[in-house]
């Protein structure tokens, strides 16, 4: 496939506005001012069938309608850059090697929907990223794409960077706008959406970084076109990040739907050592495990969904048959206890117990009452405040049903099969 998303990201000097120039960077944005309506920009992209790729898959020409339609000002257009998911690392790559493809998309999101204001809410530990996003801000402003009229257009534009302290809630978009505002980084109650009230109570859309880097390839080659591409219900190029026991990890751009097998024996080379495969986490550390005979699901969001997991960021973590699923699902639950905000009761307690039970399983100190203990948690995980602790339990619940007789391998041996010693 055509590169798409990852057009510049080779080229010499990739994130300086001189090579974005070069390779038609903001003919888009002049396109979409010059001949084009916010209302006609909005139709565009709902045309084209992009959903979100920040996790939830949102349609994001709905929600830019939405907030369009939404009176209030002055509002506000956030970039989610936050990107803390474990084995997730494909917006780096666009905000490193393509920082403008992510501004013009912006700009662009920010005319449709008539911000005057944006955010690039970045992860904290991206310091690069920062440096080389500042850089780039600074030479959109010089160039006349952003400031005031911009290109000549009653349309203003100013852009600011805020670094997060290190917490992955703070990527969901409402945990995200209260640690924008000041406040303590927890999920606020929806509705109301943030297209309403967001930043500062007023309407505010979020869109993740790949997301946007969609928005000027849309508006350049247009709807149809980008609909014509990959799943018919669920359209486009997708980044996949794929890490774990392939023999080339790395961050591959394939058309959305590409099958999970061809993404890891034709694009990731296979399996190292030529071992088996033995599970897959498809759409990052909250998705359901699959199992080496559920590989040749396409990657999009309805297909995830209907095989019992999720496309997530679309992060692919791989394991093969020398890994212990109990060590990796304990690896994996201990990272959301860690995170858990702690404002609601059943993601605060129930990753904590996950984590003692598959603990004390993992040390072979575990009874297969235990089994059913971990179900009886996540099903009161379901009903936790936010998406974290909703997923956070899928992990472990999936390991428990589709690897059960690993699970009690190690509660009959009285310790991990997997140890040397
Ligand atoms: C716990 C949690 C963490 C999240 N982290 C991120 C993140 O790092 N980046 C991101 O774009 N979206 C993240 N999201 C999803 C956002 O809440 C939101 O749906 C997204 O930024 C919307 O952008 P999109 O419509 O372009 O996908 C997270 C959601 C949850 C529940
Ligand atoms: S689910 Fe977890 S992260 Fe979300 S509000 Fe509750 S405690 Fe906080």
């Amino acid at each position: 496939m055509e590169r798409l998303l990852l057009r510049n990201i080779d080229r010499e000097n990739s994130n300086s506005i001189e090579t974005y120039l070069s390779n038609g960077g903001y003919l888009s944005l002049r396109k979409a001012l010059r001949e084009m309506s916010p209302g006609d920009v909005i139709e565009e992209v709902k045309r084209s069938g992009l959903r979100g790729r920040g996790g939830a898959g949102f349609p994001t020409g709905m929600k830019w309608e939405f907030a369009a339609a939404d009176i209030k000002e002055p509002k506000f257009f956030v970039c989610n850059a936050d990107e803390g998911e474990p084995c997730t690392f494909k917006d780096r790559l666009i905000i490193e090697k393509d920082p403008h493809a992510l501004i013009e998309g912006m700009l662009i999101g920010a005319y449709a929907t008539g911000c005057r204001y944006g955010y690039i809410y970045l992860r904290g530990e991206y310091p690069v990223g920062r440096k080389i996003l500042e850089r780039a801000i600074g030479e959109a402003y010089d160039k006349g794409f952003l400031g005031e009229n911009i290109l000549g257009t009653e349309f203003s534009f100013d852009l600011y960077i805020h670094s997060g302290a290190g917490a992955y809630i703070c990527g969901e978009e409402t945990a995200l706008i209260n640690s924008l505002e000041g406040r303590r980084g927890e999920p606020r109650i929806k509705p109301p959406f943030p297209v309403n009230a967001g930043y500062l109570w007023k309407p505010t859309v979020v869109n993740n970084v790949e997301t946007l880097a969609n928005i000027p390839l849309i508006i350049e080659r247009g709807g149809d076109w980008y609909a014509s591409i990959g799943s018919p219900d669920c359209p486009g190029p997708k980044l996949y990040p794929v890490s774990g026991k392939v023999k080339r990890p790395g961050v591959y751009e394939l058309p959305m739907g590409t099958p999970l097998s061809e993404i890891i024996y034709e694009h990731a080379g296979g399996i190292v050592g030529d071992r088996k495969l033995k599970a897959v986490f498809p759409g990052g550390a909250s998705s359901s495990v699959l199992t080496s005979e559920e590989i040749d699901v396409p990657m999009d969001f309805p297909s995830l969904a209907k095989a019992g997991t999720m496309l997530g960021s679309g992060a692919v973590m791989v394991l093969d048959e020398t890994d212990c699923i109990v060590r990796a699902s304990l690896r994996l639950i201990k990272f959301f206890r860690h995170e858990s905000c702690g404002k609601c009761t059943p993601c605060r307690e129930g990753t904590d117990w996950l984590v003692r039970i598959v603990s004390r399983i993992e040390e072979g100190l575990g009874s297969e009452d235990d089994l059913d203990t971990i179900l009886d948690i996540s099903s009161v995980m379901e009903n936790s405040f936010c998406g974290l602790g909703m997923a956070a339990h899928n992990p472990v619940v999936s390991s428990v049903r589709k690897f059960k007789d690993e699970f009690l391998k190690h509660i009959k041996l009285g310790r991990c099969p997997f140890r040397r010693s």
